[in-house]
């Protein structure tokens, strides 16, 4: 019997192990698989930029660009990076990747350094859990150009699950550097960490995040979490899967003293898992997403709200939710009060005060829904315009009024809001 039990057991290890072992091995080779890669720009700053591909063979790639400058690689390789330095804030350039070996697409080639001081207005186009390869994220990409028209955009915020359905090399070739080729051109892809993207290694080797305050704001010291300041906002991208949400977090930390010193008049906060949903996720449940929902709710936001957020992003709901102006709503929806949380209980316009203040009131924002719509009942009392639709974010960001359109798959807005904060007839109550 005894000898029985021993042969049960050995075998469960033996089966265990290999499952392990074999894991271990599909992840490894989707993270590390080498896969060719057209050219994408990184590490954007005021004075830099990095270009990165990869190429089949070993080989020393170049990028000319402004008035005909050419910076080479010194030695042969397939990971190619090459940093662009001494440029001017503020300004465009236009550039061409030479490569021996591939086929580079250099067709309206160009970028910006970001804005050291006040720019009159900027675009932000904003994509959530985007990673699914499909009609319905070409629809949601084509129907943001349809709608934009003309304007610019200055930046691109991808909010986590980049690339479905585990983030690996391949899947990030698919689903963003393909689908977005053009955009990738010309913007850089800031990106958040989703638990898609965090089932393999490969993001933070395609991406190079700021860590030393390359691009405004404090040295963050990790590329999970980051500040970009550009013209009149001041964004921070932080890492709600694989960093430490807790109170006295590295991240906490760091967000509190960065949050501390801009002087900028617009804070956006992004990262992946929603403080309030009720789409394909539930914040009610403390269990849902390994408590990481309740973990921001109660841990970060009271961070972001004492600096005076004013916009908090979050996708992981594959859905569209949208609060008014609000703030200190720690807890589950059950316990939220319209007039202890609301600011304003306007539908479209709100306004806040030009200085920066605590608890002053911010509109949070899931956008989840920029390659895939969950059906789901929608019913969180602090989101009351919710629905199952695709889409993504059009920001128009000036400096006294930040804009916000959510436009869905079919060139329609389909919900629309400002922050205007040079406006008089503020409703306030004491804090
Ligand atoms: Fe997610």
């Amino acid at each position: 019997m005894f000898k029985w039990i021993k042969h049960i057991a050995v075998t469960l290890l033996a089966l265990v192990s290999l499952y392990g072992v074999g894991r271990l091995a599909v992840v490894s080779y989707g993270s590390y698989l080498f896969v060719e890669r057209q050219p994408y720009l990184q590490m954007q700053t005021q004075n830099s930029i990095l270009i990165k591909w990869q190429s089949d063979v070993k080989e020393i790639g170049c990028v000319v660009y402004g008035d005909d400058k050419k910076v080479c690689e010194d030695t042969p390789t397939s990971y190619h990076h090459i940093t662009l330095k001494d440029l001017k804030p503020s300004t465009r350039y236009n550039y061409k990747v030479l490569s021996a070996s591939m086929n580079i697409d250099n067709a309206n080639r160009h970028f910006e350094t970001l804005y050291a001081n006040s720019l009159n207005e900027q675009f932000i186009w904003v994509i959530g859990d985007s990673g699914k390869l499909c009609k319905a994220q070409d629809n949601v990409y084509q129907s943001m150009l349809h709608v934009k028209g003309d304007k610019e955009l200055n930046l691109w915020l991808l909010l986590g699950d980049n690339a479905y359905r585990s983030g690996t090399q391949e899947q990030f070739n698919a689903s963003l550097f393909e689908p977005y080729k053009e955009i990738v051109k010309t913007l850089i892809p800031w990106a958040i960490n989703g638990n898609h993207d965090a089932r393999r290694w490969a993001m933070y080797d395609i991406f190079e995040f700021p860590q030393n305050g390359e691009s405004g704001g404090l040295a963050s010291g990790s590329e999970e979490y980051y500040a970009i300041e550009s013209g009149n906002v001041h964004i921070v991208m932080l890492d709600s899967e694989q960093a430490d949400t807790s109170k006295d977090s590295k991240m906490a930390q760091w967000l509190e003293k960065d949050l501390a010193q801009v002087k900028k008049p617009w804070i956006i906060a992004a990262f992946h898992h929603p403080p309030y949903s009720d789409g394909s996720h539930k914040s009610d449940n403390a269990r849902d997403s390994w408590g990481r929902m309740t973990r921001v709710r109660e841990n970060i936001i009271p961070i972001l709200e004492k600096h005076g957020v004013d916009l908090v992003l979050s996708g992981h709901s594959h859905g569209y939710e949208r609060s008014k102006l609000m703030r200190k709503h720690y807890g589950t929806s059950d316990t939220f009060n319209p007039q202890e949380h609301l600011i304003s209980n306007a539908d479209h316009n709100y306004c806040k005060s030009p200085q920066k203040s605590a608890f002053d009131g911010a509109i949070y924002n899931v956008i989840g829904s920029s390659s895939k719509a969950d059906r789901a009942s929608y019913k969180h009392p602090a989101l009351p315009f919710s629905s199952r639709t695709l889409g993504s974010l059009l920001l128009h960001v000036s400096p006294t009024k930040l804009h916000v359109d959510f436009i869905d798959d079919k060139d329609q807005i389909v919900d629309t809001y400002t922050i205007d904060k040079s406006c008089t007839d503020t409703i306030r109550r004491e804090k």
